[in-house]
């Protein structure tokens, strides 16, 4: 599947690929089509109703979302393989059934490449076991001139993720920015290929020895264009079992542990 695989570090843990982006076109109309859905409709779907993981709705201006803050200027909705399919709504169940059990297979797969490439086979095992996958599917709508002028130049604040790797099997979207170990921040051009980059959980399950990447989205001078842009999170399973020298306990305890740091 991976013969000629070319895997590229960048400083700072960000790892580009040689590997063609995949279309997000179906998951870009469900994503589409459940924003246009009246609010009522949409908050039945919330993170907190549905209550599994990450899972779920989250709007712009919310104050309790665990994925965004609300000084953030997008609507996220976080699809996974903990929950069912049934779990989501409708205007999601064709790219769940379609397209999202394949597309979890090769990140897996891609996944496990790269923690033998980076040196960290030991985490094999524990990735079989507990590693389950979701996808964040991000709206930014486009910006009023005025609001440039008055609202923060980030759309989405820095940070770290909480998965073992984040992966963006559709490419990136301009506007992407991370953050050099000198402090430094990088604003990446768009990119046509599947990059990744390692999140919290890594840096746990390596005590260190591989970083989360610090990173976030800035608008662009000029630009009010709306965005869309989609990530794959590798986090464990809530009832993970982590027996770590860090850290002991549930992936559930996890996620808080995580959420505690922000
Ligand atoms: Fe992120």
């Amino acid at each position: 599947m991976f013969q000629d695989l070319k895997l590229r570090l960048r400083d700072d843990g960000f790892i580009t690929t040689n590997i063609p982006a995949s279309k997000d076109s179906v998951l870009r109309t469900a994503l589409q089509r459940f924003l246009e859905l009246p609010l009522s409709e949409r908050m039945q779907y919330s993170q907190k109703k549905l209550g599994v993981a990450f899972d779920g709705y989250s709007y712009m201006g919310q104050t309790d979302s665990l994925n965004q803050y609300d000084k953030d200027l997008l609507h996220s909705f976080v699809l996974s393989d903990i929950s069912t399919v049934e779990t989501f709504p409708e205007t999601f169940q064709e790219y769940l059934k379609q397209e999202f059990p394949e597309q979890l297979a090769y990140i897996n797969a891609l996944e496990k490449k790269v923690l033998h490439w980076l040196g960290v086979s030991e985490l094999d095992l524990f990735y079989d076991d507990y590693i389950k996958q979701m996808v964040s599917c991000n709206y930014y709508p486009a910006l009023a001139l005025t609001d440039q002028k008055t609202k923060p130049l980030d759309r989405l604040s820095f940070h770290t993720d909480v998965s073992l790797f984040s992966v963006f099997l559709f490419g990136l979207e301009s506007g992407f920015a991370y953050e050099k170990s000198n402090g430094k921040k990088v604003l990446q051009n768009a990119i046509d290929e599947v990059v990744l980059f390692p999140g919290c959980f890594m840096e746990l399950m390596t005590n260190g020895k591989i970083k989360a990447l610090n990173h976030g989205v800035i608008l662009p001078e000029n630009s009010s264009e709306e965005r869309f842009s989609f990530a794959f999170f590798s986090i464990p399973e809530p009832r993970a079992s982590i027996q770590h020298s860090s850290f002991t306990g549930s992936g559930k305890a996890y996620y808080e542990y995580y959420l505690n740091k922000f």
